[in-house]
């Protein structure tokens, strides 16, 4: 019998940094899995933690992986908005998001000052995993479904690399009238937007899908109707358990180009180890790897 040749997985030393995830719980994340995978196959001394942390002692965390030099950190449900309070600078992004999924630790290369920056990836994480498959978003207009925390950190992303507009689908129209007055306050109007009913969907009429909403996620149900799609649009699902959630497996039959949820999961944290390792990766062997989880 041959031995596949297989990641060779180091045991932690005296250098070794550490990095760690926020969340609560934690038990079912895939990040450490990831990340730890990541550092083997790029040689990188690290180990990423999973911190099951609670809401009252989130300030005890971040004050101490800021005592402990932690050299990064994810944070995870429900923690994306209130850590920001605990951070010492928050990025664009982030800011636009309200929510933060990735601790920086900057060192100032003049006063060698430590800061721990909130940026937030999840959104990029996306537009990330879109491009993969050859579609360029800048210019394109997207149809967002959902109105929550989810959908906000991905129209931050999406105003900020020049959608052409956004049309928002919500169940609750108030909820996206505040999301698009919350976001034009802080960025204007310069990305066109729109705000509707969910249960006013169209058919026919759109390029990429985004669905956003936890619709979907166990429940066999799709968020709008079969003959709302041609074949021709993107559709994206943020929803990654399951995988090909009730929306795309009709987009699949469809013939529409499907994104996962499982693919902004990769994607995202790739983009945190580039913010953490300060340089670009190539990622297609590992992406193969977490396709295969
Ligand atoms: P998240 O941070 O995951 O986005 P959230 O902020 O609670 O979570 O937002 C949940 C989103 O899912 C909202 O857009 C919500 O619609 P409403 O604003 O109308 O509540 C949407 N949602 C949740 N359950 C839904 C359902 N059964 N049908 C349609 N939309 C639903």
């Amino acid at each position: 019998m041959t031995m596949m040749t297989d990641v060779q997985f180091h045991a932690p030393t005296a250098k070794t940094r550490l990095y760690g995830l926020l969340g609560h719980p934690v038990g079912h994340s895939l990040s450490p899995v990831l990340h730890n995978r990541f550092f083997a196959e790029n040689r990188i001394d690290g180990v990423y933690l999973a911190f099951d942390v609670l809401p009252e002692k989130l300030g005890e965390a971040v004050a101490g992986l800021k005592a402990m030099n932690l050299a990064g950190a994810n944070v995870t449900i429900p923690h994306k908005e209130s850590v920001m309070a605990h951070l010492d600078a928050i990025s664009d992004e982030a800011f636009l998001a309200g929510a933060v999924n990735t601790i920086v630790r900057e060192v100032s290369s003049k006063t060698a000052e430590v800061r721990y920056v909130g940026h937030n990836t999840d959104g990029a994480g996306l537009l990330e995993a879109i491009s993969k498959q050859g579609v360029e978003i800048a210019g394109r207009s997207v149809s967002l479904i959902g109105a929550g925390g989810a959908a906000k950190g991905i129209l931050a992303a999406l105003v900020l690399r020049g959608v052409s507009g956004v049309k928002i689908y919500n169940r609750s129209l108030e909820r996206a009238e505040g999301l698009v007055t919350a976001l034009s306050t802080m960025v204007g109007h310069q990305v066109p937007m729109e705000c509707h009913t969910l249960s006013n969907f169209p058919e026919h009429s759109h390029e990429i899908i985004i669905q956003t909403t936890s619709v979907g996620m166990g429940d066999g149900k799709s968020p709008v109707d079969a003959t709302a799609l041609t074949g021709k649009e993107i559709v994206c699902d943020i929803v990654y358990k399951p995988q090909i959630t009730p929306l795309l497996e009709t987009a699949l039959s469809k013939g529409c180009t499907c994104i996962y949820g499982k693919d902004m999961l990769f994607y995202q944290a790739m983009l945190a180890e580039m913010l953490w390792q300060g340089r670009q990766f190539e990622t297609a062997s590992l992406k193969n790897w977490f396709d295969g989880l």
